[in-house]
């Protein structure tokens, strides 16, 4: 992997993943051991996260991978009113100061792009963390991570997702990925939030195919092997009406659960609003909260990629 900065999914190619997936299935069980010495890899390190949009997984499971291996952070939460973007400073200037200060930026921000432009400035690696409605790469390989660990293989399967498939940056990061294997999309959205066109045309030009539908029923017959959930995002719907309009319509729950196939499984990249029933948490395909988990593991081997650090 030849990466000074990591945008987008499109940068990170099978070999790539393989490799990442073999460190973080190493960090997994390394971790487990007692006496390990991880925390000497990154001793020298200091990682900074700037959030300018809210988060629980992403930034403390990137500051936990951090501190994990040894590493320091630095950070900021609420950027846009914390930091000096809340006084009118650019993001430039901000990246360009940060720069100054840590070895790595970790970024997420709501302007579609932003993370593009920030790599420019940045004299460290700068990952993106969700820029918008954009991209979420590091959620898109714990995703794989998830996949691959339950299903053994990443080829020759059938994958749905569903939801907020318009803005759902862990979607586009994740399409874009998995277009990469042999894998038969199905998608599930109201009209409104169907996946972007270039998502699919994407997925066409790397010679994969998808179906299209508007009824999480029409799945149960399908074969699928994992069904991937996404909260429908209000922040960024422009009216009330057009989010009431699409919102609590297409529910994973029990009934569902028992009408797909007996191994597969349910992904979210969480939150999720309304879109799983909580009782469904019980069933061994509920994989969501160790999805959220893996992103530890997932993280730490990325850093250590990125430091050109070897395991
Ligand atoms: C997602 C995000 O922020 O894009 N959450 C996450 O990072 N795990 C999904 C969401 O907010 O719905």
């Amino acid at each position: 992997m030849n990466m000074d900065h990591l945008v987008s999914t499109a940068q990170i190619t099978k070999e790539d993943f393989a490799e990442l997936y073999r460190i973080a299935a190493y960090l997994e069980e390394e971790l487990k051991r007692p006496g390990h010495q991880l925390s000497q890899l990154l001793a020298d390190k200091i990682m900074a996260t700037l959030f300018y949009e809210p988060s629980t997984r992403t930034r403390l499971s990137f500051e936990s991978a951090m501190h994990r291996l040894g590493g320091r952070v630095i950070s900021t939460e609420n950027a846009l009113s914390s930091s000096s973007a809340f006084k009118g400073e650019t993001l430039e200037d901000t990246i360009r100061i940060i720069s100054g200060y840590a070895d790595v930026i970790v970024l997420r921000h709501p302007t579609v792009g932003s993370a593009e432009a920030a790599a420019k400035y940045s004299a460290v690696p700068t990952i993106n963390a969700g820029d918008g409605a954009g991209e979420h790469p590091t959620q898109a390989l714990l995703d794989l991570y998830t996949i691959q660990k339950v299903k053994g293989t990443l080829d020759g399967l059938r994958i749905a997702m569903a939801g907020d498939l318009m803005f759902s940056r862990t979607i586009h990061s994740l399409v874009k990925l998995l277009a990469n294997y042999d894998v038969q999309f199905y998608f599930v959205a109201p009209e409104s939030i169907r996946a972007p066109r270039d998502l699919l045309d994407l997925i066409e030009k790397k010679g994969k195919s998808f179906e299209e539908h508007d009824d999480l029923q029409n799945l149960v017959d399908k074969g699928i092997d994992i069904l991937y959930q996404t909260r429908i995002q209000k922040e960024r719907f422009v009216s009330e009406d057009a989010f009431q309009s699409v919102f609590g319509k297409q529910i994973v729950d029990k009934a569902l659960m028992d009408k797909l196939p007996s191994e597969c499984y349910i992904l979210h990249p969480l939150p999720r609003y309304g879109d799983i029933d909580p009782a469904v948490d019980e069933d061994r395909r509920a994989l969501y909260f160790q999805q959220a988990q893996n992103g530890v593991y997932v993280r730490m081997a990325l850093l250590l990629k990125m430091f050109g650090i070897s395991v």
